[in-house]
């Protein structure tokens, strides 16, 4: 099932993972020990995993997707607030909307809080929101490098429909595990150093700790079209 993706280059090592138990700078310097010593965080708090759902079942997640885009937002924020930390306003723009009947029942299923549970906290828990769709279809599209909301510390990210180019950035995830300890501030002042890109393919799901490493959605170039199932969890 797991892809091994390109988290195994980037292993957080023993001594990285007690600075971020302990580094008083550290932004997200509150995570409890079992957190950190979890499987996700010691593969670099991310993991790429292949046909978590199944084809059929992800063809009619896309056909709700599509179904619920009339109702979508359009989420554009052009001057961010400068948050350091977690949630706030990054730079972004794309649409969302609120997920159907076929992704609450992706999202309240026992088998992927027991998946979940294994990878990161025994004690994990559905965080009670639906899940939501999201809608990157504008050459431009993106969302600037950020951590999740605090009600998010486990996002799982299903790519329903991507037609990007694969030598192509656009619409590529950009993480940062090596930089999890640094304000974002700091990250978006050089956002080369570190960044590990994942393009994430039809059918596969990008399990992360989204409230603990910087990440971003790179812009989409012309033409592009990127849709994906997002669900939180709540971890810490
Ligand atoms: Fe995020």
């Amino acid at each position: 099932m797991s892809q091994r993706s390109p988290s195994r280059r980037h292993p957080i090592s023993d001594r990285e993972v007690f600075k971020m138990a302990h580094s008083a700078r550290n932004p997200a310097d509150s995570i409890p020990p079992v957190i950190v010593e979890s499987d996700l965080m010691k593969r670099g708090g991310f993991e790429v995993f292949e046909g978590l759902i199944g084809t059929n079942t992800r063809n009619e997640m896309l056909s709700e997707a599509l179904a619920l885009l009339p109702d979508a937002t359009d989420c554009e924020v052009q001057i961010p607030d400068g948050e350091e930390g977690r949630g706030g306003m990054p730079r972004r723009r794309f649409a969302n909307a609120r997920g159907g009947t076929l992704q609450q029942a992706f999202n309240t299923a026992q088998w992927l809080l027991d998946f979940l549970r294994g990878l990161t906290n025994p004690a994990l828990i559905y965080t009670g929101e639906v899940g939501t769709y999201s809608y990157y279809l504008r050459a431009g599209d993106h969302l600037d490098i950020h951590r999740d909301i605090v009600t998010c510390d486990v996002a799982v990210i299903t790519c329903l429909y991507d037609d990007t180019p694969v030598d192509q950035d656009g619409g590529r995830l950009c993480l940062y595990p090596e930089r999890y300890l640094e304000p974002l501030s700091m990250i978006r002042g050089r956002p080369e150093q570190g960044g590990v890109k994942i393009r994430l393919d039809i059918g596969q799901t990008i399990v992360m700790y989204g409230g603990i490493i910087p990440h971003a959605l790179l812009p989409l170039a012309e033409g592009q079209t990127r849709i994906v199932s997002v669900l939180c969890f709540k971890a810490l």
